[in-house]
């Protein structure tokens, strides 16, 4: 009787193997093993007739069942592992991205004029050698005023033009900085020379109508070496120009005027002529300002614990906002800060294509 059992066993395994080998999917293979080792499958119920044999017999059947049901488990465990395997193939294989396809251009909005004119500052003067450096934009007072050489009485440290933070106990009260000349006392303070540097930031002041907002972008620039003077200046301010505006004639020329943090100081002006809103830089009969510059003042050199004697340079100032409103054609600030898509939309530019001197700023 047990043998012809065994080879009924030999049998139902042969069958059930090929179909756990034939099982084309997760769920058809599933349904084998119902059918071979679930609560009611045909290997279970065998193995419920064992009550019912004489000991001799499940001295055999016993172990047989046993075996088979543990093949059978392992079986169907291997043909899971390889179904799930030829899943995550199959569902690897089609479900590739193709990173070289292009972007929709729609779904990824535009980049601020702002932004993209301090991509191309950034260009152009790290092509001259020039890195970005930054500050805090809440500053204490002797990065902001003493250090840069503002005597106690200027009007830059009156309420009408600054915003003053309230101050801490004992303490001078911070400020909202004015511009971004502080970024030069830090710099010279923890680097050594030679330095240059811009710094691209947020500034604030108390100030609202067309061509002023309360907070604007500036960027500023500084070189100290030891033998760094104004025609290093004045040809470092012509390139920019001529890069920036994207101009071979540019024409400047430099104004007397004072800043308490350079000396001499100069404003820049440069020829132009109004083209619609925008303007062409190089041509025309108008002049008109677009930086401030100068030699750094020796007592700011000092205030930065270096020798003015051994050390000099110069640092210049512009307004990143003014600067697009100039180029982009832009004849009011006030929308630059409000959260109009339609202006973005028209004024905005493609943040795939990013601003380099090889093809084009803009
Ligand atoms: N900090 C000046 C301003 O805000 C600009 C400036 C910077 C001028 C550096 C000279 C040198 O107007």
């Amino acid at each position: 009787m047990t043998d012809t059992a065994t080879a009924d066993l030999e049998a139902l395994e042969a069958r059930f193997a090929s179909d756990i080998a034939g099982a084309s999917d997760l769920a058809a293979l599933d349904a084998v093993r119902v059918a071979a080792v679930g609560k009611k499958g045909e290997v279970s119920l065998l193995m419920k007739t064992l009550g019912k044999m004489t000991p001799e017999e499940r001295q055999v059947m016993g172990p047989a069942l046993n075996g088979l049901r543990n093949r059978l488990n392992e079986a169907i465990e291997a043909r899971k592992a390889a179904l799930e395997d030829e899943a995550l193939n199959a569902a690897l294989a089609s479900e590739t991205v193709d990173v070289t396809r292009p972007v929709a251009p729609t779904r990824i909005g535009k980049l601020h004029p702002v932004n993209q004119v301090m991509e191309e500052l950034a260009v152009i003067f790290a092509d001259m050698g020039f890195k970005v450096a930054e500050g805090p934009d809440v500053e204490d007072d002797f990065h902001n005023f003493t250090a840069l050489n503002f005597p106690p009485d200027h009007p830059a440290r009156d309420t009408h033009d600054t915003f003053f933070m309230e101050a801490a106990d004992g303490e001078t009260p911070k400020v909202l900085r004015t511009h971004t000349s502080p970024v030069q006392i830090r710099t010279m303070v923890s680097e050594e020379p030679p330095i240059r540097i811009i710094a691209p930031g947020r500034v604030y002041r108390c100030d609202w109508d067309q061509t002023h907002t309360p907070m604007f972008h500036q960027v500023e620039g500084l070189v100290i070496d030891k033998n760094t003077h104004m025609g290093h200046l004045k040809g470092c301010l012509e390139q920019f120009v001529g890069a920036f505006f994207e101009t071979d004639t540019v024409e400047a020329r430099f104004r007397p005027h004072h800043f308490p943090f350079t000396e001499p100081s100069a404003e820049m002006d440069v020829r132009y002529e109004r083209v619609g809103d925008a303007v062409k830089v190089g041509s025309g009969d108008k002049w008109m300002e677009i930086l401030g510059c100068g030699m750094v003042h020796p007592n700011v050199i000092k205030s930065c614990g270096l020798d003015p004697e051994e050390y000099q340079g110069f640092a210049f100032g512009m307004g990143v906002d003014r600067l697009a409103m100039l180029k982009y054609g832009m004849s009011d600030l006030r929308p630059f800060f409000e959260p109009d898509t339609r202006w973005s939309g028209h004024y905005g530019f493609s943040p795939l294509l990013q601003a380099n001197l090889a093809t084009g700023l803009s």
